[in-house]
């Protein structure tokens, strides 16, 4: 969080333009760059759990091992390693500041949304701009492989919250609907972060491919354990509102297995739980289904894929704690 505000904090005190800018609007330098700087650092305060960046130096440094690196070379590869995750934070932090505009939000992290604290236009410019600092640490790696697949990143996270406007008619393609824009929308970055600093390792193909599945498995697995969490934990332990899914018309992995045993819940699925009732009904069908253990099944598969990905890996510590992020992926609370 430190090396990002610097990022932050450098971009404001040195662009010229941004001065020019506030001329032009009349509004005090001061007063402009103050607030951006302010709100730009607002969701970087250390209250995150930072899940990503950790992934992809922990992943990083297993791959560096696995490469037999001499220490300079190790010293040198983690440094660039560092920049991904630090830009993987960022990109993370771009897209919920956005998101909580979309979802109107209340709450993040046990404090105001940052859309409630200022403003929604004041929010959407606040979002382009961590991306835009995002985007020149990114150039400094001067890897076209990693700009790519981090470029990737941000059309998947589009692309899934477009998925979660559509509707189907189907049980089955609603499910493939619902997993796909998981990967879009939360393992996609985890997935091409792990890619990228597997690049940056130099790993043969095979084994950057396998760092993506590594990626890509956690991430899901995340997700669908963030949705089980939604139904099990208190809004108190989530620092945001719980069954906020259902209030948002979302259908997630418990809904959507709980619908397999009491059919009722395809009408209120459809009309995503917009009328009377409707969230307190579907909630109680979840609670009284299997959709909460069946989801949390799903997530230990993906997790024992994402086991099995790394397995090539050499022995090291970083590759015991790959390892045991996936349990702590399981059973986390919050
Ligand atoms: C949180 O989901 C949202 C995301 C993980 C992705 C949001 C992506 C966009 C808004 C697209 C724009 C992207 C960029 C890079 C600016 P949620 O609402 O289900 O979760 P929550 O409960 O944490 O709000
Ligand atoms: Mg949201
Ligand atoms: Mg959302």
């Amino acid at each position: 969080f430190k090396e990002i505000h610097e990022e932050l904090d450098f971009e404001l005190k040195s662009n010229e333009e941004l001065r020019t800018a506030s001329g032009q609007l009349g509004i005090s330098k001061d007063r402009l760059l103050g607030s951006l700087g302010q709100m730009a650092k607002y969701y970087f305060d250390g209250q995150g759990k930072a899940v990503r960046p950790v992934i992809a130096m922990t992943l990083g440094h297993a791959y560096n091992h696995h490469q037999c690196m001499n220490q300079e070379e190790k010293t040198e590869t983690a440094n660039r390693q560092r920049k991904v995750a630090i830009i993987s934070e960022m990109i993370h932090t771009a897209s919920l500041v956005h998101d909580d505009i979309l979802d109107h939000a209340e709450t993040r992290r046990g404090k105001l949304a940052v859309n409630q604290k200022w403003d929604a236009t004041r929010s959407v410019l606040c979002g382009d701009y961590v991306l835009a600092i995002g985007a020149k640490v990114l150039a400094q790696l001067r890897n076209e492989e990693v700009l790519k697949v981090l470029a990737q990143v941000l059309a998947d996270l589009v692309h899934g919250e477009f998925q979660q406007l559509q509707n189907k008619e189907n049980e089955t393609e609603r499910f493939n609907l619902y997993l796909n824009k998981t990967f879009n929308k939360t393992a996609s970055l985890i997935a091409y972060t792990c890619k990228a600093n597997a690049i940056l390792a130099k790993a043969s193909p095979d084994l950057v491919e396998e760092a993506f599945k590594y990626g890509k498995n956690v991430g899901i697995a995340f997700q669908l354990v963030d949705d089980l969490l939604d139904f099990e934990s208190s809004s108190q332990l989530l620092g945001k509102p719980a069954a906020a899914d259902l209030k948002l018309g979302l259908a997630t992995a418990p809904v959507l297995f709980a619908s397999t045993e009491f059919p009722e819940l395809e009408t209120l699925i459809k009309r995503r739980f917009s009328q009377s009732r409707d969230v307190e009904r579907a909630f109680e069908f979840v609670q009284k289904s299997k959709g909460l253990l069946q989801t949390r099944d799903l997530a230990k598969q993906h997790c024992d894929a994402a086991v099995q990905a790394i397995e090539p890996l050499v022995e090291s510590p970083y590759k015991s704690a790959l390892i045991n992020l996936t349990d702590k992926v399981l059973i986390r609370q919050k």
